[in-house]
Order: C-alpha cells, then structure tokens, then sequence
C-alpha cells in the first residue's frame, strides 16, 4: 500500500487517480480538506475499495502513527502542503504550520514507523518544487540539482525548510528519503487561483487576464500527468537521499502562455461577438517579491532513471483547456463563495 498525503488536491488527486489507473496496489489517502483539497477530484473511486481517505492533517502525528500502524504502507508521498504564492504573501502562517511543522510531524512519525521495522525498501517520497531555488535572469543556466536554495516568498521559504528537514532525516536517521524538485504544473483539476485555469475560467465569464507586471516572467511549465509518471520512476529507482529536478523544458512568458489560452478558446468556444479572447487580457499590479524566471534542468531524472516527459506544452494546454470547457460543473463547484471572497481581496 502506499500512502498518499494530500491526495484530495491538484497533483495528488491526478496522481491517486493515476496510479490507480494502472496498478491494483491500494492508496491510504490523508488529506486535511482545506480550501485547496476536493473530494469531487477523486468522485470516479466512489466504492473502490483500493482507495481509503481518511480525513485529517499530516501535522497530526497520533493519527498518523495510528494509519502507519494499522496500514503498513511501504512507502509515504508527501504531496501535503499550502501551495499558493499570493496566498502566502497575504498569510503566512498556515504555511509554516502545514509546509514546515506537518513534515516534521510527519517525518517523526515515519520515523518511528520506519526504525520499528527497518524495512530497506521503505521510502519517504518528499514532493517539492523548483522555488526553492529562486529567481534566475534571462541568461542564466537552470537550476539543476546542486544549484543553491534561495527562497524569496513565504511559499518557497516553507518549502525549502522542509526539503532541508527530509534531507537531514536521511544524514542524521538514515531514513530513506526521495525528494523531487518540479516546476509548474498544468492539467485537470488544477484550483482556479493559479494562473493557467484562473485564466480560462475568467476568459469564459467574459472577465479581466490579469498579467502581474509586464507580463514577461518566464515559467518552465509540466503537464501534471507527466509530473505523475516521474513521480512513480522515482519511487520505484529513485536512489535514497538523491534529489530529482523534474521539468518538461517548456519555458513560456506569461504574456505567451495567456496568449496560447486565449487562441485555444477562440479556436473551441469562440467569443459571441466573435472578438479574440485576447482582448480581455489586463495588465495589473506586480505580485510583492516576483520571481522572474524558473527552469529546470531535467537531466539528472532523465538520465539516470530514464524519464521523459509525454506532452509538449502545446499538446498539454490543449488537453487542459478541453478539459475545462467540458467539466464546467466542476469549476462551479470550486469557485464558490469562498473563492469570490480571495478573488475581491487579490484583485481588488
Ligand atoms: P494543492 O494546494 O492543490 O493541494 C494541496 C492538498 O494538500 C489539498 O488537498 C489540501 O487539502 C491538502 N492539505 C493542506 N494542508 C494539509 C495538512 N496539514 N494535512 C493534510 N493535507 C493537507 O497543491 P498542489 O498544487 O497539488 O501541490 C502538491 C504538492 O506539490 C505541494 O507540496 C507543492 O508544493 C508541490 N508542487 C506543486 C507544483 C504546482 O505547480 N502546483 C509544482 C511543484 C511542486
Ligand atoms: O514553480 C512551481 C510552483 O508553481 C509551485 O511550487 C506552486 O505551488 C505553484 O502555485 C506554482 O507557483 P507560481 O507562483 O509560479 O504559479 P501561479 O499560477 O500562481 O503563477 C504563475 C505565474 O503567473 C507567476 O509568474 C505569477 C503569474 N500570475 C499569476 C496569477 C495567479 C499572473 O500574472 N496573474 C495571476 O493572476
């Protein structure tokens, strides 16, 4: 069994499902269901006995112990976190409480679960992100996986404290630890916050792109599906106490990626009044801090564990955008009062 934490959002909810797709092995899902976390995401396992949820916070270590103990899983995935910038720009502190307090808790946890039994094929699989690293200019090379941590948001900063601890649980424990470094994800069921499907959404209700700036930061951007199977590579060959920098080599301006949307709904749903999309894109005021370039060098994961990544990010936003137009009732599920609520305090 394998035991997923955070398995209700965007990336673990595609990887449960996934995983699920292709392998019998069963999924002990935890997740704490904060705004971020949706059961509808995982609605096609109604009544499959291979998915247990339990509902709860990884920072909560009897019950975790209690799950290690009762399900014996042979290894945990750590997908559990607070994942948004801005909302760590206005916050900080659930943050500090989940990214950083819940992996040690549970670290602490596996741990214990893990020296009872000294089972070598154990892993803590820690999924983290390509922030940590920093900012990079126009010419600098990617990050790779020596490049050094410099975090500049909250967000990153949380992260990157709980990559260090994980690293110290392998020097200092020996536990057998995997992290992964990814850059942006893209794909189904991403919360409408983040840049790709906030954009969609607010194109089909006739309302502002905003582009913080000038619209010219670059991110290197990965079809979720393919974060998915490298996730399982490194589970399955991933050399404990390594690190995996896990991109698609898909660099894009903002301004470019908005654009791409924008000709993808003219091309599927076009506008009544046959105008481009493009028209509502609006330029507003920069995000505090800004990062203005991330891209991943992927080729240690590529390499050593013989990964590749499927989708160009023209053939990924095209799956993304179809998949929005023909799940509309998902997207009025997440976008309820509470999402109104950060958009008013965000946009204002
Ligand atoms: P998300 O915000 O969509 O989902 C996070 C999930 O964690 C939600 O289901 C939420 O309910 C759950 N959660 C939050 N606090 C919890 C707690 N204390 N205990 C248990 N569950 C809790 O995030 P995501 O985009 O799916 O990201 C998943 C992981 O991947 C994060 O660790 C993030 O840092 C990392 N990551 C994300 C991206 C990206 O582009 N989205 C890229 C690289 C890495
Ligand atoms: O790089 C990996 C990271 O990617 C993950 O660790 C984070 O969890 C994930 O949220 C994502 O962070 P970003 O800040 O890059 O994603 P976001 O979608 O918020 O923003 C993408 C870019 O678009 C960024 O340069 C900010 C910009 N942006 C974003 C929003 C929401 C806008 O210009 N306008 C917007 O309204």
């Amino acid at each position: 069994m394998l035991f997923v934490t955070g398995g209700a959002g965007f990336i673990g909810s595609n990887f449960v499902l996934d995983w699920l797709s292709q392998s019998d092995e069963p999924v002990l899902n935890l997740d704490a269901l904060t705004y971020a976390g949706n059961l509808g995401n995982l609605r096609s396992l109604e009544g499959d006995k291979r998915h247990v949820f339990v509902h709860g916070s990884i920072g909560d270590g009897p019950l975790v112990e209690r799950l290690l103990a009762d399900y014996r899983p042979r290894a945990i995935l750590n997908f559990a976190a607070e994942s948004h910038v801005d909302r760590s720009i206005h916050g900080p502190a659930d943050f500090i409480d989940t990214n950083i307090v819940g992996t040690f808790r549970l670290l602490e946890a596996a741990r214990a679960y893990w020296s009872s039994s000294k089972d070598d094929s154990f892993r803590f699989l820690h999924i983290s992100t390509d922030e940590v690293f920093g900012a990079l200019g126009a010419d600098d090379e990617a990050f790779h996986e020596e490049t050094q941590y410099q975090p500049n948001s909250p967000y990153s900063a949380s992260k990157a404290a709980s990559d260090h601890l994980v690293r110290a649980y392998h020097h200092t424990y020996g536990l057998p630890v995997l992290t992964t470094n990814c850059s942006n994800n893209y794909g189904p069921f991403h919360f409408p916050e983040k840049l790709i499907p906030l954009v969609i959404n607010n194109a089909l209700f006739g309302r502002p792109l905003p582009l913080y700036g000038d619209g010219q930061q670059i991110r290197d951007w990965l079809y979720v599906k393919d974060h998915c199977s490298a996730l399982r590579r490194v589970l399955q060959s991933g050399v404990p106490g390594r690190t995996y920098n896990v991109g698609g080599w898909n660099e894009r301006t903002n301004l470019a990626v908005v654009q791409s949307i924008c000709d993808l709904l003219d091309e599927l749903k076009p506008r009544d009044d046959g105008q481009s999309y493009r028209r509502q894109i609006t330029f507003v005021t920069d995000r505090p801090g800004h990062d203005r370039r991330y891209a991943i060098d992927a080729r240690r994961i590529e390499s050593e564990l013989g990964w590749r990544p499927s989708e160009t990010f023209e053939s990924g936003i095209r799956k993304t955008v179809g998949w929005y137009l023909e799940n509309a009732e998902w997207v009025r599920n997440v976008t309820s009062g509470s999402y109104r609520n950060w958009l008013e305090k965000q946009y204002a």
